[in-house]
Order: C-alpha cells, then sequence, then structure tokens
C-alpha cells in the first residue's frame, strides 16, 4: 500500500513532534514511529534543558554558547551553536505557552538548576541555567508536543519500523516501512523525509537508552551511501545504576550531590578544581573509571564491579522527593535504598551520541564535506550531527537540540515542499526491504540474533568504551565485521505476521551491526583524545592534524573516511581546563 504525504518524519521523540508542528501548520504531516509516540526516549531525559534565561541568576546566550564549544573540546560548528543558545531563550518560553509544567521559583519564574559545564562568565563558576519539571523534563516535553501535534491532526503511524529510504539520485522520495501490527510493507511517499530516531546506545552492554534505540536513521541512511559524522564520539554518562546503567540524572549533582570514592574522599576536587561534580561528562566519566582503576572503587556485593559513590544524603527528603522524585523511586525499586538515607552506587553509562547523520542549520542531510544538500532529506535530534556537541555534550543540551533544530527542520520542510511536485513512487520501490524481510522469513534456520546481540554489545563495551587503544579497537573492528558475516545468516524462529517482535528485534540487529562497525572504525582512525574519545596510545588532543570532523562511509565490509572542515569562527580552540 502506498500513502502520499507532504512530509514524513520518522520519529516522534522531542525533534520528530516538533518538527511535524511546525510542518503540520504548512503542510501534509505525517508521524512514523516503531513506539506509541509518548514512549520515544525523550521521555528518559530527566534533568532539565538548557536556556540563558538569567531568572535566578545573570547569565547570557553568549556564555552558553561558549560553555557548548569549550565542552564540546573544540570540535563544536560555533555558528551552530550559537543558533542554539540565542534560540533556546525563544524555545523554553515557547514550550512553556504551550503548557509545559517547569517547576517554578518563589516568584513564579521558571526554575533553573546547575548542570555540568554550564559556567557564568566563560568559565568562571557554575550557573543556573538549566529548565526543568522535577527530574521528569523529557516527559514533560513529549507530553506537551504531542498534545499539539494531535490538535495540529497530524497523521500519526505508531508502531512501524522505518526499513529504507525511497531515493532517485540525490532526492528522497519517502520511506518504506513495515506495520508491526501485520507484519505488512508500507510506502510512505513524500517530498520531505525528516529521521528523527534516536540514539543508538544499545550497541553497548551498559546503557541509559531504552531498547528502542537502535540506530535505525543512521544505518538506513549509511546502507544508501550517506557517510556518518562523528561517530567516534560517544558519550558515557558518569552516574548511571551499578551493574545495570539507568540514569541517574546529572540534576542529583547540580542539587549539591557529591562524588565520593572507597575512602569517602571527594575525588573530583582533584580532577576539575572549579567545577568539582560539575565538570562535563567525559571528564567526570574518566575521573571514575581512574579512581576505580587505581582501587580507589567500592567493592560490590558481587566482587566483580567496583563503583564509586554518590551521596545524596545530605539534600534532605524534601528536596529529594520534590525535584528528584523519579530517581527516589528508581533507587527504591532497582537498588533497594532510599537516596535519603544511603550513597547511590554508580558508574559511567553508554548514554549518548555525539555524531550521526551530518546535517546544516536547518536540518537538511548533507553527504560530504563541500556541504553537499542531499534534496527532501532532514534530520534532526540525536540521530543527526549538526555539530552542537562536538566531541562531548553537555547536560540538558540535548533536548534543547531537539526543541531547536527540530522546529527549524519543520519550518524549512513547510517552505520546501511549496516548491516541489509529489514525487512518484511504486510498490517496486519496497523491493530492497521485501527482499530483506524475506531472507529473513524464508524458513531456513540459522544462528540466534540474540547471541550476536550479545557479543557485540560485549565488543563495543569493551573494547571502544571509555578508554581506548588501537589493539582494541581493530579487535573490535574485526570481531563486529565476524559478526556481520554471521548475521546473514540469522533467521526468524518466529514466523508468525502480527506484532512479530523476533522480526523486529533482527532488523534491528543489522543496524546496531553497522552502526557498531562505523563507530569502532572511527574511533581507530582518530589518532587523537579529544572529548569523549579518550586513546591510552595517544593521549594529547592534537588540533594540527585532527581539529576536523569525521565523514565515515559504509561500504560492503568496511568504513572509508573522509573530512570535514570544524567552524572555529568565534572562539578560537584552547586546551580545556576548568
Ligand atoms: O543527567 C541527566 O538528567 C541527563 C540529561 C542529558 O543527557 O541531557
Amino acid at each position: 500500500m502506498i500513502h502520499q504525504f507532504d512530509t514524513v518524519i520518522v520519529g516522534s521523540g522531542g525533534a520528530g513532534l516538533y518538527a511535524a508542528l511546525e510542518a503540520s501548520s504548512r503542510c501534509r504531516t505525517a508521524v512514523l514511529s516503531k513506539l506509541y509516540p509518548i514512549r520515544s526516549h525523550t521521555g528518559a531525559a530527566q534533568g532539565g534543558i538548557s536556556a540563558a534565561l538569567g531568572n535566578v541568576e545573570e547569565d547570557k546566550p553568549e556564555w552558553h554558547a561558549f560553555d557548548t564549544v569549550k565542552g564540546g573540546d573544540y570540535l563544536v560548528d560555533q555558528q551552530a551553536a550559537k543558533i542554539l543558545a540565542e534560540e533556546a531563550v525563544r524555545a523554553v518560553y515557547d514550550l512553556e505557552n504551550r503548557g509545559l509544567p517547569f517547576n517554578r521559583t518563589p516568584e513564579g519564574r521558571i526554575d533553573q538548576r546547575r548542570f555540568g559545564g554550564h559556567t557564568r562568565n566563560f568559565g568562571e563558576a557554575p550557573v543556573r541555567r538549566a529548565c526543568f519539571a522535577a527530574d521528569r523534563t523529557g516527559h514533560m516535553i513529549l507530553q506537551t508536543l504531542y498534545q499539539q501535534c494531535i490538535k495540529n491532526k497530524v497523521a500519526f503511524f505508531d508502531e512501524y519500523q522505518v526499513v529504507d529510504l525511497i531515493m532517485d539520485g540525490n532526492t528522497c522520495k519517502g520511506v518504506v516501512a513495515v506495520q508491526l501490527s501485520t507484519g505488512e510493507l508500507r510506502i510512505l511517499a513524500a517530498k520531505a523525509v525528516l529521521f528523527a530516531t534516536g540514539g543508538f546506545g544499545r550497541i553497548y552492554k551498559i546503557t541509559s537508552n531504552a531498547f528502542a534505540n537502535t540506530g535505525d536513521g543512521p544505518a538506513v541512511c549509511a546502507r544508501q551511501g550517506i557517510p556518518l559524522q562523528d561517530m567516534e564520539f560517544f558519550q558515557f554518562h558518569p552516574t548511571g545504576i551499578m551493574g545495570l546503567g539507568i540514569l541517574i540524572s546529572e540534576a542529583v549533582r547540580g542539587e549539591g550531590g557529591i562524588l565520593r570514592n572507597r575512602d569517602g574522599e571527594r575525588f573530583m576536587e582533584r580532577y576539575t578544581p572549579t567545577l568539582l561534580d560539575l565538570a562535563p561528562r567525559d571528564i567526570v566519566s574518566r575521573a571514575i573509571m581512574t579512581e576505580v582503576r587505581a582501587g580507589k572503587g567500592i567493592r560490590g556485593d558481587r566482587k566483580i564491579d567496583d563503583y564509586v559513590h554518590l551521596d545524596a544524603t545530605h539534600l534532605g527528603k524534601e528536596t529529594l522527593l520534590t525535584k528528584l522524585p523519579d530517581i527516589t523511586s528508581f533507587c527504591k525499586t532497582y537498588l533497594g535504598i532510599d537516596p535519603a538515607d544511603a550513597p547511590i552506587p554508580v558508574l559511567p553509562t553508554a548514554h549518548y551520541a555525539m555524531g550521526g547523520i551530518p546535517t546544516d542549520t536547518h536540518g537538511r542531510v548533507v553527504r560530504d564535506g563541500n556541504g553537499t544538500v542531499v534534496h527532501g532529506l532532514y534530520a534532526a535530534g540525536e540521530c543527526a550531527c549538526v555539530s552542537v556537541h562536538g566531541a562531548n555534550r553537555l547536560g540538558t543540551n540535548s533536548l534543547l537540540d531537539l526543541v531547536v533544530f527540530g522546529r527549524r527542520a519543520g519550518q524549512h520542510i513547510g517552505e520546501y515542499v511549496k516548491q516541489i511536485d509529489a514525487p512518484k513512487v511504486s510498490e517496486a520501490d519496497g523491493d530492497f526491504a521485501r527482499q530483506w524481510i524475506a531472507r529473513l522469513t524464508d524458513g531456513k534456520s540459522g544462528p540466534h540474533g540474540g547471541h550476536i546481540r550479545e557479543e557485540m554489545q560485549t565488543v563495543m563495551m569493551e573494547k571502544v568504551g571509555i578508554y581506548r587503544n588501537a589493539g582494541d579497537m581493530q579487535a573490535a573492528v574485526n570481531a563486529i565485521q565476524e559478526l556481520r558475516a554471521r548475521y546473514q545468516s540469522v533467521r526468524v524462529q518466529d514466523t508468525s505476521k502480527h506484532f512479530n517482535t523476533d522480526l523486529l528485534e533482527i532488523i534491528e540487529l543489522g543496524n546496531l551491526l553497522d552502526i557498531s562497525l562505523i563507530t569502532a572504525a572511527a574511533a581507530l582512525n582518530r589518532q587523537e583524545s579529544r572529548g569523549a574519545h579518550s586513546r591510552e596510545d595517544f593521549p594529547d588532543r592534537n588540533d594540527g592534524q585532527w581539529l576536523k570532523h569525521s565523514l565515515a562511509a559504509l561500504q560492503d565490509d568496511h568504513v572509508t573516511i573522509g573530512y570535514k572542515p570544524v567552524d572555529v569562527s568565534i572562539w578560537k580552540p584552547k586546551p580545556r581546563a576548568y
């Protein structure tokens, strides 16, 4: 069956819904999602959305843009960061006007809290910049935007898994998807397609990411020959629940929580004396692992994991219950502790992809270092790389990225589709997807996809994690290539049509394997340490050779790397010190 729209937005998190909201006031808009929209992973973003409102202390968008550039270890495109910080203020008030229930100051203004790497006056001291709705900020953004999209009569295709893009040369004409309730293939023709499919933390064993975060958009683009940008930069959030990876928001430290080692020492005093526990995430994650490696971690009950403590006991029950209620409840559910009474055992958890589908600041996908636009194809949110996060994202800039660049993409799409005719597509445009699914369901027996996924996640965690070196990363590339070869023989065991989660998981596994290979190969290629990419064999940042974005293209079983210049038009790169 073929559906026709002006634009189809794939993904219903914050970026997808904001783009849909803007596009739908200008053209016929559909949102296609593998989930029911308000289950999207944006809902797991806890601590806040940054904007220099200056509600509780002086703040300026210029300081915000600078922190973003410095936090990203100068791999950020600086004009994009300026747009992010300047449009943040309006974006937050816009969300407020649409009904988002932010926490308030006693005077009734939107309240703001501290978050890592956000400072006043170019690094002087932490500043209160994160606007928040308790520790459910992402969830509230989703609810607000979804209601507005329903009001705008956006057509929702819930529980459809995207499988392919329909391309005509350098122009996108639509997408091919599987309807999960029936197992049928659907073709959605559109003048413009936007990918807002979120992240791919599921390439790692320990992650804060939802099961659905399997890199579907980037993998589909990579298979269509579009290189992915800066894939070597993957953020580990310092505080996941030890052993599980479930996120314990940075807001705990923003409210005054302290990291301690086995001696009860506030070890961040030794690493970042100015920002302490609120340094950027790459630095805090490395500090935790350095403590653990030095034998200063706390021995876990199972005698296999050392960890550190996140101490929030001094914050008091009132603060925990009013400002961090979800965190309090996670600790009770998953650890059997009340954070008001006992410190939380934490370790870094794979959290956020800085890299992704390269775009310009209107969300248009670009395919090379010259900025050549792929007509009719857009991306926004975590699956995209615009690039405002560079080598390391600051906390709360992800929700901001979604709303600022989701909104800009939706507006651009609304104007773009007025200028072109409806594309011609046919059932034959679904052939690649049809053949792929036919192979997976042809009744033959093959290796179990679950085993391949487990091996992939273990290899990525152990060899392309926080600390990296050439030997480990080469071993990871080899292992993933071998797993991708084995994947060719994987077949579904459940051949039913309706809600076949076996088929869904195998499609997702194919995407994860492609993304793992690109990530490992891009990491092996970059011979320096910058932001979240920390190499034991190249410990220093090397601006002379490596102040450039990578563009990693998938070609059969290997990856070729090209480059793109970084926009450093505002601030000259300097060593980072906090
Ligand atoms: O720690 C957190 O609440 C996560 C926020 C983010 O990733 O921006």
